[in-house]
């Protein structure tokens, strides 16, 4: 096993790294680019988020959790509000959402993209005001449109010919006008209530009557959860507050008379400089409307021609992960052509034009991604250059951000099940850990490569560097969660690893999968633990097998 005179340990660099990853000075140290605000390791060697030391949190709650630092997930959110003030930004649930982070989100003055029924009832239920939603997703069913447009969701995002012709039916249905211009305070029906704030009067599409949705019966009945999860929504008083007041910045388009708001979700033909799997402009997937086929030409004509629908303007999502603007102005240059287009030949100025999130974040040391104050300057600078050039007047923008709010949030941490030393070829020693999580936590990894950082969170090590791979507890040689890092060569069982920038994508794309119970997500601040989704428990995962009757667990128990 040894393969240097020295020891296993000092083999680290024999083994091939990627070149990003350097060895770190202190291997116990917390990379501020990768932690959330208020992460910082304690004097006793713990790692402490929200003044709340991870030792603790895990003792009473157990592992594996997902710590969402409230404070840090505040500010983000707060820092692209502030910076793209003149935007309407739209926190998009598909990263994460959960009733008590839909209230967040709407104290905090953003509105809300979701992307399936599901999300909508998360938002809905959470009192989350219709009219500041954005409905995405590329393939509605008739209900889900029905059902968003009844609700008075703010905009739909239409993505294919079938849903134009499915919305222009549901909207041309009897009875939709009675619904959609009723001003029930109920959640689902609240319908064309417009927001409240500034921005209700500064949109040519929005309502008249504006006026706020006060809290919804849905939203009581969030709030009558059970044991953990009772304590975890137990703000009833939190959710009325968010509903209730006039939110400084917000500001939503909601349907008008009876219209349903649309934007054109458009393929600009943009590859971001990401992975392939989660680059979305380019012309071969799934998404959106073709420019260059003519497709998205057809999609605005339609709509626009389609009574019950007003057309608010065309939609550009190019991709996740992104770090250079450069895409962001290619696509923002082919949409505007678009935009000018419909100006010119429809007679239409589209008011409104949303380009989407896909905001970086660093995962691990080689990522270095902009602020949000950089990323507005250089957006708005995009816009108003090309607006210039082609001679028409500027749109008002909106973003989608998701990743770059919640993501560096949250941590995952972990309980070390077992170490192994692995040896390679050439003689080189590959330090496997395994924790008691894995890809049913964090798809992301094993789903397309993404790489995350990690530290020993129970205690500080002296012991010396080296290269490690964190792996999950599940059948799959690929259940990896952190591919590459240097951690103490001491690390063993009962240790806690704690991986930051989970926040995304990893508890929204979590699974069952070898019947894992979902972790909890469990926020911090001040001091103070509050648990917003609670741990799965078996009786969750066996609530919908219908072969588990009592006679069944006779036959068990026989
Ligand atoms: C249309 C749309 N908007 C926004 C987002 C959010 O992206 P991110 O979380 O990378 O900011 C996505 C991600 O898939 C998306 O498809």
């Amino acid at each position: 096993m040894t393969t240097h005179e020295a020891g296993w340990a000092h083999a680290a660099g024999a083994l091939n790294s990627p070149s990003w990853l350097r060895v770190p000075d202190d291997v116990n140290g917390l990379h501020p680019l990768l932690w959330s605000g208020t992460a910082r390791r304690t004097d006793d060697g713990g790692v402490e988020v929200g003044g709340v030391d991870l030792r603790d949190l895990t003792a009473e709650h157990m592992t594996p959790a997902y710590v969402l630092d409230e404070a840090d997930f505040r500010q983000r959110a707060r820092a692209f509000r502030g910076a793209f003030k003149d935007y309407d930004v739209f926190y998009a649930g598909k990263a994460f959402l959960c009733a008590t982070v839909a209230r967040w989100i709407q104290q905090e003055g953003l509105n809300l993209d979701v992307c399936s029924s599901g999300e909508l009832t998360v938002a809905l239920r959470a009192g989350f005001e219709p009219s500041r939603i954005g409905y995405h997703g590329n393939n509605k069913t008739y209900p889900e449109l029905r059902r968003a447009v009844h609700a008075g969701v703010g905009r739909i995002i239409v993505d294919s010919f079938q849903e134009i012709e499915r919305l222009s039916e549901i909207v041309s249905e009897r009875g939709f006008e009675t619904v959609a211009s009723a001003t029930s305070s109920t959640g689902e029906g609240a319908s064309a209530t417009s927001s409240t704030g500034e921005g209700a009067s500064a949109t040519s599409s929005t309502g008249e009557g504006a006026s706020a949705t006060s809290s919804t019966s849905e939203g009581a009945s969030a709030t009558s959860s059970t044991s953990e999860g009772a304590s975890a929504t137990s703000s009833t008083s939190e959710g009325a507050r968010a509903t209730s007041s006039t939110i400084e910045g917000a500001r939503a388009t909601s349907s008008t008379g009876g219209r349903v708001n649309v934007m054109v979700r458009v393929t600009a033909g943009v590859e971001a400089h990401t992975h392939e799997y989660i680059a979305t402009a380019h012309e071969d997937q799934k998404f959106g409307f073709s420019i260059t086929n003519g497709d998205a030409w057809e999609a605005v004509k339609l709509v626009q021609q389609a009574e019950g629908l007003n057309l608010l303007g065309l939609h550009s999502h190019i991709g996740s992960q992104i770090f250079d603007s450069s895409g962001f102005e290619v696509a923002a240059r082919r949409v505007l052509a678009l935009h000018k287009r419909v100006s010119e030949e429809l007679g239409v100025t589209l008011p409104e034009m949303d380009l989407g999130g896909g905001f970086g974040i660093a995962y691990t040391t080689q990522d270095d991604p902009s602020d949000p104050a950089q990323l507005a300057t250089e957006m708005s600078k995009i816009v108003e250059h090309e607006c210039r050039a082609l001679g028409i007047p500027e749109p008002r923008l909106s973003i989608e951000p998701g990743r770059a709010i919640v993501g560096p949030s949250v941590c995952t941490v972990y309980t070390v099940g077992t170490v192994k030393r692995v040896e390679l070829d050439g003689g080189a020693v590959r330090t496997y850990v395994s924790v008691d999580g894995g890809m049913s936590d964090n798809i992301r990894t094993a789903l397309y490569g993404a790489d995350y950082s990690c530290t020993l969170a129970s205690r500080r090590s002296d012991a010396p560097p080296v290269l490690t791979r964190v792996v999950g507890k599940h059948c799959e040689a690929g259940d990896i969660v952190v591919m590459d890092e240097f951690l103490p060569a001491d690390v063993s069982p009962g240790d806690l690893i704690a991986v930051p920038g989970t926040g995304a994508y990893c508890r929204s794309m979590a699974s069952n999968y070898n019947h894992a119970l979902r972790p909890p997500v469990i926020a911090v601040r001040d001091g103070e633990t509050r648990v917003l989704l609670r741990r799965e428990t078996e009786d969750d995962l066996l609530a919908t097998d219908l072969g588990l009757t009592d006679m069944g667990i006779e036959e068990e128990q026989t």
